[in-house]
């Protein structure tokens, strides 16, 4: 089969360039060809398409192959540029070699010049790659980087939120809803939730989040995440689903998986400000070691994809370099923050899974999430639970470091009837544990706490109560992998900074399951 070749020449004379094209075709190439014969032309040609080659004459009429080889340079500095010339002399050659070109080629030896094209397209091929390489590596130590600096900051800031959403919740209690004082404690709650879902999304994207990975089905939540979104797209947007009957299960955190999902959509509404159409796709796939190393460390066998794509303005090169950097978006201020896509990549970087996009500026975009494909059935997406939040008077251990937190908890907590032991680290947990070991019925323990880690906090009290109903909370943790292992096992976990409603709820869930709970190691 002919290997197609998109060859840009630099040529006066049409009757060489039809030579040339005879040779290439000869020697099992596909050739699209433009010639062009002067400096203009040339700046339009490597403008109008992407060129794997370009092989140009030395000497033309008022164009000299040494400009041309300047152009293209300063245009593209990795498609090779090979000359091709009668007149050639060995110290020219020598000068144009220096100048940038991969070699030259003298006319009346043609011969010579499918091998040096072989070569020079394979070559192009491996600077293309280390070049994609070096992008991931700098994009990896950029990661990491601001991935430490916001997980930290996230920690407290997370415990700070927290308090304040719950506080204005409590306030919010004990005002009639109709009174002024209510509505300062809704707008107090609101505005912290938004700190809070900022948070959330540098955490994301620092995958620093702790995941609650289920068996789930994209289509079920592709299904409601559009119900959702129809109000927002408007009606001059078409979707269109195109969901795999058979699609196999992922297993991973529905909500994160949801805000990838919303993101996309988001982005791509915005990307068709006059209406177009916006395809959802989900399909079963098989990845293959080269396109997983492509894509970093992703390992082969079969995932599920699913792709939004739009016919929106799409975007260039230069848009496409940066789209998932924290903060960056071409949008008015105040219309984005720039941390979609940052989320997005965050999200399904800590899946495992890889996120590929194609974009073309005015015909529009695709992104591609692919997550593995899981054994087992899927779970339901969410418990949907409206019933009234009920109390107890069961005794709860609770172990922050956080004063506001703690307090915040306790009062939720004590207001419900519950009876509460507070503890400021992991250590007075466990003494205080220690000491009322019969009476305590359940231990809501932070992660991240001084002297004593919440974690291990745990593993000394159910020592002696194996099967100890805990909840961990934690707004961002070094332990991630420790927690999620905890988790897949059963354990509770809280997200920071959690409402009122949450916290009481799941307190009361883990209660009443109590006695049938299989021990967590
Ligand atoms: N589907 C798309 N079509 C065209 N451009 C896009 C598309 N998706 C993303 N972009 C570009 O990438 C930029 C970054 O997207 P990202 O979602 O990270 O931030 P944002 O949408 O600008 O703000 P935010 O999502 O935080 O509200 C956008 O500003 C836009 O220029
Ligand atoms: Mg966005």
């Amino acid at each position: 089969m002919a290997t197609p070749l998109r060859a840009l020449i630099v040529e006066d004379s049409d009757n060489d360039c039809r030579l040339l094209l005879s040779v290439l075709q000869r020697g099992g190439y596909d050739v699209t060809h433009k010639r062009v014969c002067n400096g203009a032309a040339l700046g339009v040609g490597l403008e109008e398409g992407i060129w794997d080659i370009v092989i140009s004459d030395y000497s033309m009429p008022g164009f000299l192959g040494t400009e041309a080889l300047t152009i293209v340079r300063k245009k593209d500095l990795d498609v090779p540029f090979v000359f091709l010339s009668g007149t050639i002399g060995e110290e020219v050659a020598v000068n144009a070699m220096r100048a940038g070109a991969q070699d030259y080629v003298i006319k009346g030896k043609v011969a010579r010049l499918l091998p040096v094209i072989q070569r020079e397209l394979h070559e192009a091929e491996l600077r293309r790659e280390r070049k994609q390489m070096e992008r991931r590596v700098r994009q990896l130590e950029k990661f990491e980087a601001l991935g430490k600096l916001a997980g930290g900051v996230a920690h407290d800031f997370n415990n700070v939120i927290g308090a304040i959403m719950g506080w204005a919740e409590l306030g919010l209690d004990r005002v009639a809803s109709e009174a002024y004082e209510a509505r300062l404690f809704r707008n107090i709650r609101d505005q912290a939730r938004r700190a809070a879902g900022l948070t959330r999304q540098l955490l994301a994207y620092a995958r620093r989040q702790v995941l609650e990975p289920k068996n789930i089905n994209l289509n079920q939540m592709v299904n409601e995440t559009t119900t959702l979104l129809q109000k927002t797209l408007g009606e001059q947007i078409e979707v269109k689903m195109l969901l795999a009957p058979d699609l196999q299960t992922t297993l991973a955190d529905p909500s994160q998986i949801e805000q990838v999902l919303m993101n996309l959509c988001f982005n791509a509404r915005d990307a068709m400000p006059k209406g177009g159409q916006l395809v959802i796709e989900t399909r079963n796939v098989e990845l293959h070691s080269q396109y997983c190393k492509l894509h970093g460390d992703a390992r082969p066998g079969p995932y599920v994809q699913i792709s939004v794509c739009d016919t929106g303005i799409g975007m260039d090169t230069a848009t496409l370099e940066r789209i998932f950097e924290p903060f960056f978006t071409t949008k008015e201020p105040g219309k984005g923050t720039g941390l979609g896509l940052a989320t997005v990549s965050g999200i399904v970087n800590q899946h495992g899974g890889i996120l590929d996009v194609h974009s073309e500026p005015g015909k529009g975009t695709a992104f591609r999430v692919y997550l593995r494909a899981s054994e087992g059935d899927p779970e339901p997406l969410h418990y949907v639970d409206d019933a009234p939040v009920r109390g107890g008077t069961e005794t709860i251990l609770i172990a922050e470091d956080h004063e506001g937190m703690r307090d915040m908890a306790r009062e939720i907590l004590e207001s419900l009837g519950y009876h509460l032991i507070p503890a400021r680290d992991g250590e007075d947990a466990v003494n205080q544990f220690a000491a009322h070991r019969d009476a305590i019925a359940l231990v809501l323990l932070d992660v991240i706490m001084p002297k004593l880690d919440g974690i291990d906090a745990y593993e000394q009290m159910s020592k002696g109560r194996p099967g100890l109903p805990v909840i961990f909370s934690s707004g961002y943790s070094e332990h991630g992998a420790k927690l999620a292992a905890l988790a897949t096992k059963g354990a509770t976990i809280l997200q920071k900074p959690y409402g009122s409603k949450d916290l009481a709820r799941k307190v009361r869930e883990l209660l009443d399951k109590a006695g049938v709970l299989e021990p967590i190691h």
